[in-house]
C-alpha cells in the first residue's frame, strides 16, 4: 500500500537548519526518526540541535514534560547512510549542491530500496536530481519551509516520473506531521520561490531606476500592503547572497528569463561582502538606518500606493505565469503562498480585488513602447483581463 503507517520510519539526511527542524517536528509527531549526519560528532552535534528544538517547544508549553521525552526517544542519530535501510520515506536535507545530492541519492536508491526518496532541495529541479534513474519515480521534493516546527506547510514536488504511490505515501507522511500541502509541478522555484520572485526583484527595479528607496519601498509593503516585513529587510535577514544565488539558479534554469534577471545591485552587494544582517550590513546597517545602494543616485519623492501596486502587480503576473506553466491551480497558489511566507493575501484572489485591467494597464505602462520583456504579461492573466 501507498501509505506511510503508524510506527513507518522517517530517515533524515543532514541534520543542519532544516534537517533539525524536520526530525524535531517528526519526533514530536510521534514518528521515529533517523538523523543521518557524516560523523559521529556531526550526527551527535545534529542530535543536540533536535533536543534544542524540542526543549523549546516544551518550554514555550507546545508539548507536555512526558510527550518533550518520548519525542526524543524517537530520535535515531546515524553517521552512516546504512542507517536508512528499512525507513519508508528519506527526505534528503544536505546543502544545495548538485553533485553531493546526485551522489546520495544513487546511494540511497541501493541502501534503501523500498523507501520514497524525497529532497528539500528549494531551487534544484527534481528532474536534475535523478535524471532517468531507475528509482525516479519513487523520487519528489517534500519542501520545507524556515523553521518547519512553525510553518505548518510543505510543497509536494512532483516530477514527470514520479509515480502516484509515491506522492501517496508523502502525502501520508506529511498528514502524520500535521502538515498542509499543496501538489506542484517540478521546475524552477517550484511554487512558492517562483511567486515570491518578483516580490524582492520588482523591488530591487523600483531601487534600480531611483523611483522610490529600499526604505519606502518596505515601508509601502509594510503598512499598506500588509506584508510582515518589506523586501528590502526580509533580503537583509535572509541573506541577499542566499537569495541572489535562488535567483541565478532560477534564471539560468529558465534560459535567462528576464523577469528573473538578477539585479546588479544584488550582485555588486554580494561581491562587497555585504550580505544583510549576517554580514553587519546589507541595505540597512546593524542598527536599521537605511545604507547607500551600489549605482543609485538618489530617488525621487515615491507614492506608496504607486510602490506597492507596482509590486503587486508582478506578484499577481507570476502567479498567472506559473497558472498558465500548470505549476499549480491558482487556489493553491493563494493557499501557498499565505501558508508558507504569510502573505496578507493570495496574489490571484488580490488581482482580482484590485481588478486584472488596472494591473495589466501598470504593467504595459512599465514596459514601455520598447516592451521591456521583464514586464511581459502573462497570457492566460490577459485573457482574463480582458475576458
Ligand atoms: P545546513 O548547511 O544548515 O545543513 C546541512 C547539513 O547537511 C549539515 O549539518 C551537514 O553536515 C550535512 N551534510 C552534508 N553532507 C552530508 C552527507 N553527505 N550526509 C549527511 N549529512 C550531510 O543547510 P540547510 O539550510 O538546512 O539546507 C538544507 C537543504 O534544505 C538545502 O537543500 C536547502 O536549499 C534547503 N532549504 C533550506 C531552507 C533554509 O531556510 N535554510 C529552507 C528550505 C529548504
Amino acid at each position: 500500500m501507498s501509505t506511510f503507517w503508524v510506527g513507518d520510519r522517517l530517515a533524515v539526511i543532514g541534520g543542519g537548519t532544516m534537517g533539525a527542524g524536520i526530525a524535531a517536528l517528526a519526533c514530536e509527531q510521534g514518528v521515529p526518526t533517523i538523523l543521518c549526519e557524516v560523523d559521529e560528532a556531526a550526527a551527535a552535534a545534529a542530535a543536540e540541535r533536535v533536543g534544542l528544538v524540542l526543549r523549546r517547544r516544551f518550554e514555550k508549553g507546545a508539548i507536555s514534560g512526558a510527550d518533550f521525552e518520548d519525542s526524543r526517544s524517537l530520535l535515531q542519530p546515524a553517521s552512516k547512510l546504512e542507517a536508512t535501510a528499512d525507513a519508508a520515506v528519506v527526505i534528503e536535507a544536505t546543502p544545495e549542491d548538485l553533485e553531493l545530492k546526485r551522489r546520495l541519492f544513487g546511494r540511497l536508491a541501493e541502501i534503501a530500496p523500498d523507501a520514497v526518496l524525497a529532497s528539500n532541495t528549494s531551487s534544484i529541479p527534481i528532474a536534475e536530481l535523478v535524471g532517468g534513474e531507475e528509482f525516479a519515480s519513487r523520487t519528489l521534493g517534500i519542501h520545507f519551509f524556515n523553521p518547519p516546527g512553525a510553518i505548518r506547510f510543505v510543497e509536494l514536488v512532483r516530477s514527470q516520473a514520479t509515480s502516484a504511490m509515491a506522492l501517496g505515501r508523502a502525502r501520508g507522511l506529511v498528514a502524520a506531521l500535521g502538515d498542509e500541502a499543496v501538489t506542484v509541478a517540478d521546475g524552477p522555484g517550484f511554487l512558492v520561490n517562483r511567486c515570491a520572485r518578483p516580490y524582492y526583484l520588482e523591488s530591487l527595479r523600483i531601487a534600480e531606476r531611483g523611483d522610490a528607496s529600499p526604505a519606502e519601498v518596505d515601508r509601502a509593503c509594510e503598512q499598506l500592503g500588509g506584508f510582515r516585513m518589506g523586501p528590502f529587510r526580509l533580503m537583509d535577514l535572509i541573506g541577499i547572497d542566499i537569495g541572489l544565488a535562488v535567483t541565478r539558479s532560477m534564471w539560468s534554469a529558465a534560459g535567462e528569463e528576464p523577469r528573473w534577471r538578477p539585479s546588479p545591485i544584488q550582485e555588486e552587494m554580494v561581491a562587497a561582502g555585504r550580505t544583510g544582517r549576517k554580514s553587519g550590513a546589507g541595505f540597512y546597517s546593524e542598527q536599521g538606518d537605511p545604507l547607500q545602494l551600489p549605482g543609485v543616485i538618489a530617488s525621487a519623492d515615491a507614492d506608496p500606493e504607486a510602490v506597492l501596486l507596482r509590486i503587486i502587480a508582478q506578484l499577481v503576473n507570476e502567479a498567472w505565469f506559473a497558472i498558465d506553466a500548470g505549476v499549480a491551480a491558482a487556489a493553491d497558489i493563494d493557499r501557498a503562498m499565505i501558508a508558507a511566507l504569510r502573505y496578507p493575501r493570495g496574489p490571484v484572489e488580490w488581482g482580482a480585488e484590485l481588478g486584472l485591467a488596472r494591473l495589466v494597464a501598470a504593467l504595459d505602462q512599465l514596459a514601455g513602447p520598447q516592451g521591456d520583456p521583464a514586464y511581459r504579461v502573462a497570457t492566460g492573466l490577459r485573457a482574463a483581463a480582458e475576458g
